[in-house]
């Protein structure tokens, strides 16, 4: 994993390789008096502040004139999540400490003079060691932390949403590394602003909802508890990528984890005298209508953000190598390094199945021999990316790849048959009909023996996913699912899995019968 370093050593003025980060939504108010406190201290070089699709938006006008200030909105995400948002802030800031502020946490000299952020790898406030207490309520999110150590645990865990427990779990996290020390920060010249409980849920509240703002919170907090343990260890393996340049989604968390968050919330909502008698029932209670319940209290089971755009919009939005995931030369070199040990040779056909911009292809194309790359996918903006952007043009003279724009899995257009096939990256965004016939088609196109090597999701049990397709979506399946629709296309399926791949998708081929290499429809 890539970690930023800044420069360590103080400069001459004492300046420190320092990044302050503050998240913030619907907080302008809080966030003008807390950056107008930062702004003053001459200690650090930059101050990143993320405004999560506040409305209306935070201006840069309104903060203070202070070069070190970058702004920066999000905007589409309706929900507040704290632990996604601090990360993109992260992402976006560059120095070797990183002081996390709230926006409504105002830091006045006496922190500052007090401050030393070399200390120890983890300076916090933080109640559960007992280095802080309830009169400094409002202050536990204050950490300051070296930004090596924050992505190696994987930084926030983002399946945890809302309101709650984010920190305390970051810290547990940050605490089982190696080498970690932890000291308390100065507990002079912090000054929270006041605010109440319905502040803390966001904007999508309405106003019958205050009486219930700290039950409401109380629920998410339990929820978020649970999630924490259901996840941990998924996060420590998934989190530090997250780190990497491409910002994706996290996988959405298993279905049987949310409903355990579900009725952990639910039952964390009945009050005392119920709690008895009604908390077991609510293990009976039918997901949808616990869902349905919640929803009614305004308690949001799982923030839903928008996807990134599809099609020639997504790629200029996200740039050709970004929409097809990044990780660009990584995964181009781990894709033809796994083919050649299943046998590749430069003689061979090989077709790359949703080839992208060719993060395969720049790769392959000089590894065949002439003609012996065919490449196929419904982005023709993709396509031409790769073809004009990625592969020197006399490459491309010399081996001449076949590329081919299609989005019905027609191979037919390729017009002889193929030695080897790959699908990376596809069948993670494909409902399991379009799977299948993907399979089906190309089983007359595959040479006798020939394998399709394709990339996807593992999940435990079946999840219920949308009918259609999302090149930014994400399908997970189980084993048996993916052998199921290998065997129903008539292919010989077998499961490899791990083969390296860093968002940990899983690898499964697809093999042609070595003595009936093709159904009724063989090519000619
Ligand atoms: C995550 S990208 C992976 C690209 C490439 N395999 C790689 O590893 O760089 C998914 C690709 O699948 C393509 N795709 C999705 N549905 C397709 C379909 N029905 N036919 C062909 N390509 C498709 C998209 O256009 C996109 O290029």
């Amino acid at each position: 994993m890539e970690v930023i370093k800044g420069n360590q050593a103080p400069s001459p003025q004492g300046i420190l390789s320092l990044s302050v980060i503050t998240v913030a939504q619907n907080r302008t108010e809080h966030l003008l008096e807390s950056a107008a406190a930062i702004a003053r201290w001459n200690g650090h070089r930059e101050h990143i502040i993320l405004d999560w699709n506040s409305s209306p938006a935070i201006l840069r006008g309104d903060l203070p004139d202070d070069p070190r200030i970058r702004l920066v909105r999000v905007e589409g995400e309706k929900q507040w999540w704290l632990t996604r948002a601090y990360n993109q802030a992260v992402k976006l800031s560059q120095e070797y400490w990183l002081l996390k502020v709230d926006a409504d946490c105002v830091l006045e000299n006496a922190f500052f003079e007090a401050f030393q952020p070399d200390r120890a790898t983890l300076q916090t406030c933080w109640h559960h060691s007992g280095l802080a207490s309830e009169s400094n309520f409002g202050s536990w999110g204050l950490f300051c932390v070296e930004r090596g150590a924050f992505q190696r645990c994987g930084g926030f865990n983002e399946w945890l949403f809302g309101w709650g427990f984010d920190d305390t779990d970051l810290y547990e996290r940050l605490l089982e590394l190696p080498d970690t020390s932890l000291a308390l920060l100065p507990r002079c010249g912090i000054r929270v602003l006041l605010h109440g409980h319905q502040q803390r849920l966001g904007q999508q509240h309405p106003g019958w909802h205050r009486p219930l703002a700290g039950w409401l919170l109380e629920a998410q907090r339990q929820g978020n508890i649970t999630m924490a343990a259901l996840s941990r260890q998924a996060w420590v393996t998934l989190g530090p990528a997250r780190f990497n340049e491409t910002p994706s989604q996290p996988p959405a968390p298993p279905a049987h984890w949310r409903r355990i968050r579900r009725q952990r919330m639910l039952r964390s909502l009945l009050n005392q005298p119920l709690r008895a008698g009604v908390a077991g029932l609510s293990l009976i209670i039918p997901d949808a209508l616990v869902g349905w319940l919640l929803r009614m209290v305004g308690v949001q089971d799982w923030p839903n953000p928008p996807l990134p755009p599809e099609g020639p919009a997504g790629v200029r939005s996200l740039g050709h190598r970004r929409y097809v995931g990044g990780h660009w030369n990584r995964i181009g070199q781990l894709q033809l390094n796994f083919l050649i040990q299943q046998g590749l040779k430069p003689q061979h056909t090989l077709l790359d199945i949703a080839c992208g911009s060719l993060r395969l292809g720049r790769k392959a194309i000089p590894y065949l021999e002439v003609g012996n790359y065919i490449g196929i996918d419904k982005e023709q903006a993709l396509l031409d990316a790769g073809l004009h952007h990625e592969i020197p043009a006399a490459l491309v003279e010399a081996r001449r790849p076949l590329l081919i724009q299609a989005s019905d899995f027609g191979f037919e257009r390729i017009g002889r048959r193929v030695d080897m096939a790959i699908a990376n990256s596809l069948f993670t965004h494909l409902p399991p009909d379009l799977i299948l016939l993907c399979l089906q088609r190309l089983r007359p196109w595959l040479a006798p023996g020939a394998c399709l090597y394709a990339t996807f999701f593992e999940s435990t049990s079946e999840q219920c996913h949308p009918k259609d397709p999302h090149d930014h979506g994400y399908f997970a399946y189980t084993r048996a699912q993916m052998l199921d629709l290998g065997n129903q296309a008539g292919l010989n399926p077998y499961y490899i899995g791990d083969w390296g791949h860093p968002r940990g998708q899983r690898m499964v081929a697809f093999k042609q019968d070595l003595q009936h290499p093709a159904s009724d429809h063989v090519p000619g």
